[in-house]
């Protein structure tokens, strides 16, 4: 029913813009894996964005751009999404759903592992980004969180997607490298200093998940 539930908020309250279902469409005709944020999500990527003003936003995890076309939506004409993208197939579709929207002036996607990319946009940004969204391998989680707080403008938020899976973060036995990613990640954020932390599970259309949220004092 969470699927049918996800479907009736997204109808009544998401109105997903034609752009995005443009942008999952050819996503998915270019079989990219369908693992981008769920329409509700994605609206709320806009919704934060907006609450802090954002001109400048890094997304770590582009994929064919969905989750980065709700966060260019809420940027000014002037506004900047940079976004790194290990898969040149991804970027590509990428580039091509964002030229579609119209929204690729103020898009630069950066192909490459993302924590080879991340010293290059810190010498180049410094601590500027009002919002930064990590969403690429889970593995990395720990270390795009540190990232993230260098690169935070204090009065910025870090959202981390993925944080729940399933609830197989509750189930030592797995050892997967992914999930030992996210649970140190969690164990981390609510220890650091000036940040206000908290994750919220979610259920839907992109089954049982989490993002975190924190808040740069
Ligand atoms: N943010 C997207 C979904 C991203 S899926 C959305 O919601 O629309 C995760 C993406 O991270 C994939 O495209 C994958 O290729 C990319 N990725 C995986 N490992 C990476 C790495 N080390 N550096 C940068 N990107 C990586
Ligand atoms: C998966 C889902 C995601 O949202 C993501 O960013 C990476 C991987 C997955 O289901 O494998
Ligand atoms: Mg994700």
């Amino acid at each position: 029913m969470t699927v049918e539930v996800d479907a009736y908020l997204s109808k009544w309250l998401v109105q997903e813009p034609q752009a995005m279902s443009d942008a999952v469409k050819h996503s998915s005709e270019s079989e990219l894996p369908p693992i981008q944020v769920a329409p509700t999500q994605g609206k709320l990527l806009t919704i934060f964005a907006k609450l802090v003003q954002a001109k400048q936003i890094l997304e770590i995890g582009t994929l064919g751009g969905y989750s980065g076309l709700w966060l260019a939506e809420a940027l000014p004409e002037d506004g900047k999404l940079l976004t790194l993208e290990f898969a040149q197939k991804h970027a590509n579709v990428a580039l091509e759903n964002f030229k579609r929207a119209n929204q690729a002036h103020k898009v630069e996607i950066r192909v490459g592992a993302a924590l080879d990319l991340l010293p290059a946009v810190e010498n180049e940004f410094g601590r500027t980004f009002d919002l930064v969204f990590i969403d690429a391998d889970k593995q990395s989680m720990p270390e795009y969180f540190e990232w993230a707080l260098k690169l935070t403008r204090s009065g910025g938020l870090i959202i981390s997607d993925n944080v729940v899976r399933e609830g197989k973060i509750l189930d030592k036995e797995n050892t997967d490298p992914q999930l030992e990613g996210v649970r140190q990640f969690l164990q981390s954020a609510g220890k650091k200093q000036s940040t206000i932390s908290t994750a919220i599970q979610t259920i839907g259309s992109k089954g049982h998940d989490g993002f975190a949220v924190t808040y740069v004092q």
